[in-house]
């Protein structure tokens, strides 16, 4: 595949194939995605990779705080859009069409808590890989390379037939991951990826995300 391919065949993937992603497979993705690059080579990332019993309990602890009314702690806030903003008309639209794909009726609110207890579940993936930094450097210092990283393992993974979801769900309890993760204070964390083979024929993964002509957002100058 080249990078043209997997630029364009690249998509949030939410529903997975239940079969483990060999460490070998994980190892190559990391290990190739640790070359993208970093202000002044500083590469301020760290790596948690979960699978099995662990990711179970993760998975399990995410749920019971979310449905325990407990208000989500990240420690990177991605979530908040002005709500007459077309940043937050976007995310309508998003969400309309995955309940749309989904059979998830506006009201039924038995169904929406569900489809977002998927999210704090990452999605059923048979692996997650959640993405912290060290607080000693500046809050949003790390986030340009951290972004850059995260777009490397989303494309590298498909290479090994993997598919992904950025999450910032994945990190809104982080003492969960803190606790079974063994992550120290001293990190922040910033993102979640959930990864692991597609499960094609889960309708969520037939989303098509829209995206605005590059004309409304390009300034061209000294060009004839
Ligand atoms: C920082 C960040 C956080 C995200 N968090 C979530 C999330 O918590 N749950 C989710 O379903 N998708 C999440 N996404 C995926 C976006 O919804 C997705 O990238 C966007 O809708 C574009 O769709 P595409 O990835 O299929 O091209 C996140 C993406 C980014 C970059």
């Amino acid at each position: 595949m080249n990078v043209i391919e997997a630029v364009k065949k690249r998509k949030s993937i939410r529903g997975y194939k239940p079969d483990p992603v060999p460490k070998e497979v994980l190892k190559q993705i990391l290990e190739l995605a640790s070359h993208a690059p970093s202000a002044m080579n500083t590469q301020p990332w760290e790596f948690t990779v979960l699978t099995g019993d662990i990711l179970e309990n993760v998975r399990r602890s995410n749920v019971e705080l979310l449905n325990s009314g407990a208000l989500p702690n990240p420690e990177h806030v991605v979530v908040g859009w002005p709500r007459e903003s077309i940043y937050r008309q976007r995310q309508v639209d998003l969400a309309k069409q995955l309940f749309q794909l989904m059979d998830i009726p506006r009201e039924d609110k038995e169904k929406r808590a569900k489809w977002l207890e998927r999210g704090f579940r990452y999605f059923d993936a048979p692996a997650a890989i959640i993405i912290s930094t060290d607080r000693c450097l500046s809050e949003s210092g790390p986030l340009l390379d951290i972004g850059a990283l995260i777009q490397t393992i989303c494309l590298t993974a498909l290479h090994f037939g993997l598919g992904t979801c950025i999450e910032d769900q994945g990190v809104a309890y982080p003492e969960v991951l803190r606790n079974y993760g063994h992550i120290l204070d001293s990190k922040r964390i910033i993102a979640a990826l959930a990864i692991g083979y597609p499960a094609w024929d889960f309708p969520a993964n037939k989303v098509e995300t829209e995206r605005e002509p590059i004309k409304n957002f390009t300034t061209w100058l000294g060009f004839d």
